[in-house]
């Protein structure tokens, strides 16, 4: 194994087992989890890593999120799938780059994307990369459940379409429970909410959606599924955007928080210790937090990808920007460390996420 430690705290080296070329433009990235961290690796159907990419002679060092593509309970070691974007500083790196024997410093697994509910009847839907999510997703599911599964999965061309082979394999493994309906840009146009309805089982019996791709493709996707008798609550979206921030950033060095009159009282659960805290209304749970040297998980800080969500068991707090966490999610308490602030005087708050 190539001898490399990763800078960061907080950060992990993998090692770059096999790189795939899955379509074109698009990579499959096989990493080993590090051997003293297994731990550390684990993780649920959806979730993603943070990776970073290093910097070039005018570049500096970028922070990225990939979705793990491989399926926890099946795959020996960890996988995302990496697809081009014109003109995008790390996914062309990645594509270009990426080296079996290469080691490249990676977060640990984040993410709020998961099946929640394992008796619901799922509908999948992805457009272009948003497939990594799901195919974790869908290969975890069926051996696991007894219930059918439908994939709705948009690709500007055929050349595009990302796992196609896999996909097939998995039809035929599992016979009639796994349907896959394409939708092909340059033959269909862009996908519009009555043409996806259409391609959609009229007898469909889907009780949860799971949707990834661009946000306009999510938005016609999740009318279409409303138009088959989906609840709003359970259509469930990530979305992929670049971080703006520098998520191997040192954290901050824990700081007295100053006494504050507004403060308010609140309970936080964290790795099975209890903190009592005193919080000031007008910082962030997350700074107040790592202030007191506590270590809460984060990853963007910037309320984009669920990486600092914790369930409020009591209390009210009000999110700055809120692009992670889902309806469903907000009405069984789940809330972002890194954009609440208290609007209640006593909160109860536990990390089990
Ligand atoms: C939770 C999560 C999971 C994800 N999973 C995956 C996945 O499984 N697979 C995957 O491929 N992607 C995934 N992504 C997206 C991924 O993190 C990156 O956003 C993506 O790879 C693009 O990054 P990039 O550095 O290549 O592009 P960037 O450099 O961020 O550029 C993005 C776009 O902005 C343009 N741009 C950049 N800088 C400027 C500028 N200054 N002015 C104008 N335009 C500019 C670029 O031309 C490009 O079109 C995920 C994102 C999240 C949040
Ligand atoms: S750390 Fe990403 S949403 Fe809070």
């Amino acid at each position: 194994m190539p001898t490399h430690t990763a800078t960061a705290p907080g950060a992990y080296a993998l090692e770059v087992l096999e790189v795939i070329a899955e379509t074109p433009d698009a990579v499959s990235i096989v990493f080993a989890a590090p051997p003293d961290a297994q731990a550390d690796f684990a993780y649920k159907p959806g979730q993603f890593l943070t990776l970073r990419v290093p910097a070039g002679t005018d570049t500096d060092a970028v922070s990225r999120c990939y979705s793990l593509s491989s399926a926890p309970s099946i795959d020996e070691h960890l996988k995302v799938t990496v697809k081009r974007t014109a003109g995008g500083r790390a996914s062309n790196w990645l594509c270009d780059n990426a080296r079996a024997g290469m080691v490249l410093e990676s977060l640990r697994p984040a993410g709020t994307f998961t099946m929640r509910d394992t008796t619901a009847v799922p509908v999948f839907v992805a457009a272009g990369s948003g497939i990594t999510p799901i195919m974790s997703m869908i290969r975890t599911v069926l051996p696991e459940s007894t219930q059918d599964a439908v994939l709705v999965y948009a690709n500007r061309d055929r050349d595009s379409v990302i796992f196609d082979a896999e996909l097939a394999a998995l039809q035929s493994e599992h016979g009639r429970r796994l349907t896959v309906l394409h939708w092909i840009e340059a033959e269909s146009g862009l996908p519009t909410a009555d043409g996806l309805r259409a391609l959609l089982p009229a007898d469909s019996t889907a009780t949860a959606a799971y949707l990834c791709g661009p946000a306009a493709f999510m938005d016609v996707a999740a009318a279409a599924l409303c138009g088959i008798g989906l609840a709003r609550e359970d259509i469930h979206r990530e979305i992929f955007v670049s971080l703006t921030t520098d998520a191997f950033a040192a954290a901050p060095e824990p700081a007295a928080v100053p006494a504050d009159p507004d403060a308010v009282s609140a309970t936080v659960e964290i790795d099975g210790n209890t903190h009592q805290i005193c919080w000031p209304k007008s910082q962030i749970l997350l700074d107040v937090l790592l202030g007191l040297g506590i270590d809460a998980p984060y990853v963007c800080r910037e309320g984009n990808c669920g990486g600092c969500s914790y369930t409020l068991r009591a209390g009210e707090v009000t999110m700055q920007v809120n692009d992670a966490l889902d309806d469903h999610e907000i009405s069984h308490g789940v809330r972002l460390a890194c954009q609440s602030l208290p609007q209640s005087d006593q909160l109860s708050i536990a990390f089990d996420r």
